[in-house]
Parts: structure tokens; sequence; C-alpha cells
């Protein structure tokens, strides 16, 4: 072989070893041994998808790897200690880590922006670097070990589609103090939750100003000062707070409901005018003045309460469009404050106190018996079917 064909030759093989290289990087790869590691370890950019799984691997190190455009799908290693992604800066793929048992350290601490991310199952995860992450679609943090003891992965987050945080028992704070807004579904819930020593968790929102579907329970603070405006849904249940003050709030799209929190006394939410779907409180067992509402106007839907009440105050309300029930246990509660509230033509009102018990719901979700107090209207099937959707847990 001449000089120059050799050198042909090698750079022809190098062509080869770069295209073999770039379309591992687009392909479907199943990793079962650090071995099949090196198979993938040079891709700086990865639009294929990866599946890590099995009992061989006890860690993984994609130094390389910069963007993702793919999917990395980490599940079931039950020998999985660390995942080091230290490369990577941007990801519009996906990145799951599923039932990995003692997974412990989860480390992309470059990454900016991300499409989404979820980790369920992580029960010793103790160490989840994602401290320059401002933005991202979908985020998902279940059932992991993750503590208050170092800093929280989403300290610089400020934006988010879908976000939830749930069922994490060692997490009893969730400060985000960047967060701004989430267009989507936020859900907190059962953080800090360990039978016998702890409720719930705090829950410190101090930048929030607008999210659309949101569940929060489990709570033994909340601080959502700057919340402004909810589009779609917001509830409030099993928390153990005494005062639930969400005093920027002014309208929220849907359902606003405040279930069986058991030490609940004070519920204020001073700008509030407008509820686009239903009011509904209940099993509150500590709830005896309603007044937090002061500003409040519009109800689209029912404005349905159960409890022991004594004094509910809603000066402003004239007109429920989806109807009104309101049942007091209390001997004290007087009916005739609400006598100004007027159902739209779909709906009827009732109200009733010095009701015996509350009666629970027959299958159908309609009131098996609501009482025997003089003045009942029965409920209209649409009115029934109304509360029925608004929650299935209403009547206690
Ligand atoms: C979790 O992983 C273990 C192995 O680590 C496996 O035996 C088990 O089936 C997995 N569970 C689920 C729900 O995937
Ligand atoms: C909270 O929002 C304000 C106003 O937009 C901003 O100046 C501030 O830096 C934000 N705080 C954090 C911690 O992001
Ligand atoms: C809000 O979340 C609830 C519960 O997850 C769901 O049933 C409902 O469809 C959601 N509504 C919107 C508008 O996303
Ligand atoms: C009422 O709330 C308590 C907690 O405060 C809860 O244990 C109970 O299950 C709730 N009852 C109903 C019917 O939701
Ligand atoms: C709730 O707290 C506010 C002060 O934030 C107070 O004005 C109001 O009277 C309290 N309501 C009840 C029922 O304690
Ligand atoms: C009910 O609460 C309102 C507002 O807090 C108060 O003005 C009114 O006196 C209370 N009524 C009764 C009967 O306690």
């Amino acid at each position: 072989m001449t000089r120059l064909s050799s050198g042909l030759l090698l750079l022809f093989s190098a062509t080869i070893a770069v295209h073999a290289q770039q379309e591992i990087c687009a392909k479907q790869v199943d990793i079962a041994s650090e071995a099949d590691l090196s198979s993938i370890a040079a891709c700086s950019t990865f639009s294929g998808s990866v599946t890590i799984s099995g009992a061989g691997i006890n860690a993984v190190a994609w130094p390389a790897l910069n963007s993702l455009t793919g999917s990395i799908k980490v599940t079931s290693n039950p020998h999985l200690a660390g995942l080091h992604l230290d490369g990577l800066k941007t990801s519009t793929g996906t990145i799951t880590l599923y039932n990995n048992t003692i997974l412990s350290v989860v480390d992309m601490p470059n990454l900016q922006s991300i499409n989404s991310l979820e980790i369920v199952t992580a029960p010793n995860l103790r160490q989840l670097s994602l401290s320059s992450v401002e933005t991202m679609k979908s985020l998902k943090i279940e059932d992991t070990g993750l503590d208050n003891s170092g800093t929280l992965p989403w300290s610089r987050l400020r934006q988010a589609t879908d976000l939830g945080v749930s069922n994490n028992k060692f997490l009893k704070v969730i400060d985000m103090p960047s967060l701004k807004v989430v267009s989507g579904k936020l859900v907190i819930a059962a953080n800090g939750v360990m039978e016998g020593q702890s409720d719930g968790s705090s829950l410190l929102l101090s930048n929030l100003t607008a999210c659309s579907n949101c569940t929060f329970r489990h709570l033994t603070e909340l601080k959502v000062p700057s919340l402004s405006a909810v589009s779609a849904s917001l509830s409030f249940d099993e928390t153990s707070l005494e005062k639930l003050d969400v005093p920027a709030l002014k309208t929220v799209g849907q359902t606003l409901s405040i279930v069986s929190n058991n030490v609940l006394s004070n519920i204020s939410f001073a700008e509030l005018t407008s509820i686009g779907g239903a009011l509904l409180i209940a099993n509150n067992t500590e709830l005896t003045t309603i007044d937090g509402f002061q500003n409040l106007k519009d109800i689209a839907g029912v404005l349905n309460m159960r409890g022991a009440f004594n004094n509910i105050s809603l000066p402003h309300v004239t007109n429920v469009q989806g109807g009104m029930s309101v049942l007091s246990s209390s001997n004290d509660f007087d009916c005739s404050t609400l006598a100004k509230v007027k159902a739209g033509a779909r709906g009827k009102t009732v109200c009733r106190a010095k009701v015996v018990s509350a009666k629970p719901t027959n299958a159908e979700g309609s009131l098996v018996n609501a009482g025997t107090a003089a003045g009942d209207i029965s409920m209209g099937s649409a009115f029934a079917a109304t509360i029925m959707t608004a929650a299935a847990i209403l009547f206690f």
C-alpha cells in the first residue's frame, strides 16, 4: 500500500467509525451491564432511546453527554447507586428513573432547561443535583428518600408546566423561592408524612403568581403570598393548617375546595372575587365561622358547605348559578344569613341548620337523607350531578 492510500484508508475507517457512532447515538439501546455503556459513552448528543436496567450496573456516568433529544430510562436497577450526567446542559427529551431501590445520588448540575424528568420510587435518594434548572415542562418526584439536608433541586426553578412532588416522607420543607408560574398541574401531597412523627410538609412558594390545576395536601405550613390567579381548580385537603390564608388570590377558574382539614379554624381569601366552578367546604371539624370571603361575588358552580358552622358570612354573594347546598350541624346557625343567595335557573338552594348528622350519599352520589329540618327543598338531579362531579366525598 502506498502512503497515500493507507492515509485514505485511515480517514475512511475513521469516517465509518464516526458514522457508526452517530448511528448508535440515534438508536434504541438496551444497557444491561456497565460494559454495554461503552457503546454510547462517546455520544455528546443523544437522540435515541436508552434503557438502563438490570442487576449488573452499579453506577452510570456519561460525562460526554451534552444534549439529550431522545430519552433515557433507568429502571429497576437493584444495585445502581449513582447516576452522573455532569456534562448535560439541555434536554428536550425525557429522563425517567423508576424503581431504583438503592439509588442515592443523581447529578445533573449543569442542566439548564429540561423537558421532562420523573423520579419515582428511589427510597434511598439523598442527593439530587439539578441546581441550574430554571425552566422545565414536567417534573415529578415521587416516593424518594429526599430530605432537607442538602440543597434542594428546585432552588432556581422559575417556570414549569406540570410539577408533582409527592410521597417523599423525609421531605419536611418545600421551598421554591423562584417559582413564578405553573401553567399545568401542580400537586404537592403526602410529603413529610410519617406515622406518629409528622403530619406533612411546609410549602413555601413566595413568588408563585399563577397556577392552573393545583392540589395541596398534608401541609403543616403554607405561604403563597403572591398567588393571584388559578385558572382551573384549587384544593386544600387533609392539611394540618389552623389558618388557610391566600391573601392575593383574585380568581379561581373552576372549583375551590377545602376538605378534611381537621384543625382548620380560619379561612381567609381576602381578595377573591370570583369562582368559576364550585366552592366546596366540608369536613373541617374545627371550622365554626366562615368569614374569609368578604369580597367574593360570583360563584358559577355550586356553593356547597358541610360542617358545624355557627356563622357563614358571604356579604357579596347573591347569585350562585349552580345552586346552594349548606348543611350545618350547629344549633346556632341561622340560614337567614344566606337568605339573599339565589340560585340560577338550573340550581336549587338548600340551607339547613341543626342537621343531626350530615348524612352520606348513596352510591349514585345523591343525598340519602339530608335531615329533617323544615323548609326542605328536594334537589333536582342536575344539581345532584353537579355536586357529584365537584367531589366524591362531600357528604359525611
Ligand atoms: C423493581 O425492581 C426490582 C429489581 O430491582 C424488580 O424485581 C421489581 O419487579 C421492580 N418493580 C417494578 C414495579 O417495576
Ligand atoms: C421574585 O420575583 C421578583 C419580582 O419578579 C424578583 O425580583 C425576585 O428576584 C424573585 N425572587 C426569586 C427568589 O426569584
Ligand atoms: C385538574 O386535576 C384534576 C385531578 O387531577 C383532574 O381531574 C382535572 O381534569 C384537571 N382539570 C384540568 C382543567 O386540567
Ligand atoms: C374527615 O376528615 C378527617 C380528617 O380531618 C378524615 O380522617 C376523614 O376520613 C374525613 N371524612 C370524610 C368522609 O372525608
Ligand atoms: C381569621 O383571621 C383574620 C385575620 O387574619 C380575622 O380578621 C378573622 O376574624 C379570623 N376569623 C376567624 C373565624 O377566626
Ligand atoms: C357572623 O360573622 C360576621 C362577620 O364576621 C359578624 O359580623 C356577625 O356578627 C357574625 N354573626 C354571628 C351571629 O355570630
